[in-house]
């Protein structure tokens, strides 16, 4: 057992950092067995340095986190600030100094994972990022070092734990959007500005750093497909309650069926009760993969939360102290198959979609034959009509986003057709 300690610099002390720095504490003596040699919190660097923290020894507390990460003696940077900058050139400039880094930045990561992994493997340093992605549930390990011998085809699952809890209250009582937004934002689940997470961009920077893991290929944020929950309705789920469905905000990576080409999207869809994400309720998050070999898996846990995440953090770092004392680096980036990431256009899926049409006869005749004309093939029509108005269901057979569009775009055209209620994907069957 070495007795010199390894240093520890937290950039960041806010919800995941003091929970980082809380367990290193309360867990020092497991944590020095496990790594094989003591881990000391040599700096926390934070924005406002009066602010109390508890447990934290104020003579390590900075806000020249630059300096910190320069002084050379550091062996392990643990990020938790979060955004682009200044947590990209901190980042940069601790592999230049000669530390790992311990990450929980997905906005990052999905932005500029290959440079980063670039500048960790010239330096011969670690850069993990386990509570990048679904807070506590251990996802990138696995995808990495445990499935490395399988060939993963799709992952699909719910990484946003404020938006499933939305839509779990929608589904379940029968609220509004708004109404059940409402309840997420009193409850702590929603931030006072929701947009990152119920216009998607959360989960499509998740996204992208599971399928470049997945598919060994690069995929970054702005290659995912991506469109938010904001538009579901009390409507939508009463819908998908008849075809023995509720609808999931979900992220998708998938290789192509002729294995060229991978898709990442962001969108809520149907799924069928049946399906176990159907299962997967409130806050929590839940990752179902599809490989060759290993067949279907699903991690399922807590997304969120600064005790989960900082879970996922210290096991992190505890890799990386390992690696430190054997000399040696976990895996890095493995972007060797370098395969396109194809158009939203490309996807081939079911669809649902709602339509206000004109109550007489010939509508649905006009109707289905727009979707012939797009090589859309239908499953269900349903329809309700009412004082000259009805309402329109069709759920089609697999077609391409592409085709699915033109068939929309040519529906909008036709008078009897009054409005497109809504076009929801169908995933999971
Ligand atoms: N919260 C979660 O449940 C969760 C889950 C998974 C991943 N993450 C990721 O974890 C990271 C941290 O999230 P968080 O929720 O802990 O954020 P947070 O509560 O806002 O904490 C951010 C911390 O960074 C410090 N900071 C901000 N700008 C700084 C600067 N320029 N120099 C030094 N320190 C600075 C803040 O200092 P002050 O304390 O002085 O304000 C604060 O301590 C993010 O990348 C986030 O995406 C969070």
């Amino acid at each position: 057992m070495r007795t010199r300690p390894l240093k520890v610099a937290l950039l960041g002390c806010g919800v995941v950092g003091s929970e980082v720095a809380r367990i290193m504490t309360t867990h020092a003596d497991d944590l020095t067995a496990r790594i094989g040699a003591p881990v000391e919190l040599a700096g926390v660097a934070v924005r406002r340095p009066d602010r109390v923290r508890e447990g934290i020894d104020p003579s390590l507390v900075t806000t020249d986190a630059t300096a910190l990460v320069k002084r050379g003696d550091i062996d392990v940077v643990v990020e938790v600030i979060g955004g682009i900058e200044p947590a990209r050139t901190l980042i940069t400039t601790a592999f230049e100094h000669g530390a790992s880094v311990v990450s929980a930045n997905k906005a990052l990561l999905a932005q500029d994972g290959a440079a980063l992994h670039a500048a960790a493997e010239e330096h011969g340093r670690d850069l993990y990022y386990e509570a990048a992605v679904a807070g506590a549930i251990p996802l990138i390990r696995p995808l990495r070092e445990s499935l490395a011998g399988d060939k993963i085809n799709r992952v699909m699952g719910i990484v946003n734990g404020t938006t499933n809890f939305i839509l779990d209250k929608m589904d379940s009582t029968g609220a509004g959007y708004q109404e059940a937004l409402d309840e997420a934002t009193a409850l702590g689940y929603a931030e006072a500005d929701p947009t990152a997470d119920v216009e998607g961009f959360d989960a499509a920077a998740k996204a992208a750093i599971l399928a470049g893991i997945a598919f060994h290929t690069r995929v970054r944020f702005d290659d995912v497909y991506r469109e938010g929950m904001t538009e579901v309705t009390a409507a939508d789920f009463a819908s998908a309650k008849e075809m023995g469905c509720t609808i999931k905000l979900l992220a998708i990576c998938e290789r192509a069926e002729d294995g060229g080409s991978v898709t990442a999207r962001v969108h809520p869809a149907m799924i069928p009760l049946s399906h176990p994400l159907a299962s997967v309720r409130g806050a929590y998050n839940a990752v179902f993969v599809e490989s060759d070999a290993a067949g279907q898996l699903m991690f399922y846990g807590p997304g969120a939360g600064g005790s989960p995440t900082a879970s996922a953090v210290l096991g992190d770092l505890v890799a990386v102290c390992r690696n430190r004392l054997s000399g040696a680096t976990g895996p890095g980036e493995s972007a060797y198959a370098a395969l396109p990431v194809s158009p939203m256009g490309d996807v081939v899926t079911r669809y649902h979609i709602s339509l206000d049409v004109a109550d007489k006869p010939g509508v649905l005749a006009q109707v289905a034959t727009v979707f012939a004309e797009h090589g859309v093939s239908i499953d269900t029509v349903r329809q309700q009509g009412k004082d000259g108005e009805a309402s329109l269901v069709v759920v089609t057979h697999r077609a391409s986003d592409a085709a699915l569009t033109g068939t929309v775009e040519a529906l909008r055209k036709l008078d009897t057709v009054r409005g497109v209620a809504s076009i929801m994907r169908v995933e999971g069957e």
